[in-house]
């Protein structure tokens, strides 16, 4: 059963009603998490907290809850879902201020939204690896906050399906930034290549996740900058993210990667992806 908590109170998702005086609604003024459960365990929970905490930070608004409230809220929200596995939404906007205005009060009481909802179980055996389309990444400079305005993902992502492509992946000046709604991993040569935290990429729970488990199981592992040229010349590429783990990439453009199926190295990490989920429930 999906649930959906809303500034205290729960309900079922399809009943939570926000103010149109929202500045979420009106100005796309908050900042959202997404995390996985599995077996009733948040995935990686303490780093989403961090974060949250980030991302309230760097949009200057006052956290309506300490860390461990958070936690506690978080895991009822799971508690009352009975949802395996989930993904559970997390939503925090600068809450009601009427009439419209640019400026923000200093003081506002935040809106707070959580949903609990199914989420599609993935069958390891049924990854097809992605075809991308890379696009010049018009997005605005701060994309380290996670902000629920996703509008120009949202336009770059359409624009490739609309190209017959499954998603794109941004390059800024050259250089690979992020994709769509995941981070981007290469492989030439045996080394693993991700682009290093910037303002310019979100810094993903999984991505960092992956690094620490490709440094731990010895595997060689960078992070540099990767050029437009380096991703289409790349032995394996993939994307990581809360909802698609650790995905391969079979083609970019027009270029098929490797042998267009997902790579021996992608195996080796998704393996050790897996058993760490496992391990954390
Ligand atoms: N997206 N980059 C962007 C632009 C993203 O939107 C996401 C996640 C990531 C990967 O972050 P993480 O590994 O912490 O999930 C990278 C979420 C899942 C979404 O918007 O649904």
């Amino acid at each position: 059963m999906a649930i959906a908590y809303l500034n205290g109170e729960w309900m079922q998702p399809e009943d939570a009603r926000v103010s149109v005086f929202d500045r979420g609604f009106m100005f796309g003024d908050g900042i959202y998490e997404v995390m996985a459960v599995y077996d009733g365990e948040v995935f990686t929970l303490d780093q989403h907290l961090v974060r949250l905490q980030r991302s309230l930070d760097a949009i200057r608004l006052v956290s309506p809850h300490a860390s461990e409230e958070w936690r506690s809220l978080i895991l009822e929200a799971v508690a009352r879902g009975q949802e395996n596995p989930a993904y559970l939404y997390l939503q925090v906007t600068r809450g009601v201020a009427a009439p419209r205005n640019h400026v923000y009060p200093e003081v506002v009481q935040p809106t707070v939204l959580m949903t609990v909802m199914h989420a599609p179980v993935l069958e390891r055996q049924n990854v097809v690896p992605l075809k991308v389309v890379t696009k010049e990444d018009f997005r605005w400079g701060r994309g380290d906050i996670k902000v629920v305005s996703l509008i120009a993902n949202g336009l770059l992502k359409n624009e490739a399906i609309a190209e017959g492509f499954d998603d794109a992946i941004l390059v800024r000046d050259g250089w690979v930034t992020e994709s769509t709604a995941a981070n981007v991993f290469i492989v030439k040569e045996g080394v693993i290549v991700t682009p290093p935290k910037s303002n310019y990429l979100l810094h993903g729970i999984t991505r960092d996740h992956v690094v620490d488990l490709a440094n731990e199981a010895g595997l060689s592992m960078e992070e540099r900058s990767i050029s437009e040229s380096e991703l289409l010349e790349a032995d394996e590429v993939w994307v990581t993210s809360t909802g698609q783990e650790v995905w391969p990439v079979g083609q970019v453009n027009d270029q098929v990667i490797g042998n267009g199926s997902a790579g021996v190295v992608w195996q080796a990490v998704d393996d050790l992806f897996q058993a760490s989920k496992r391990k954390s429930s």
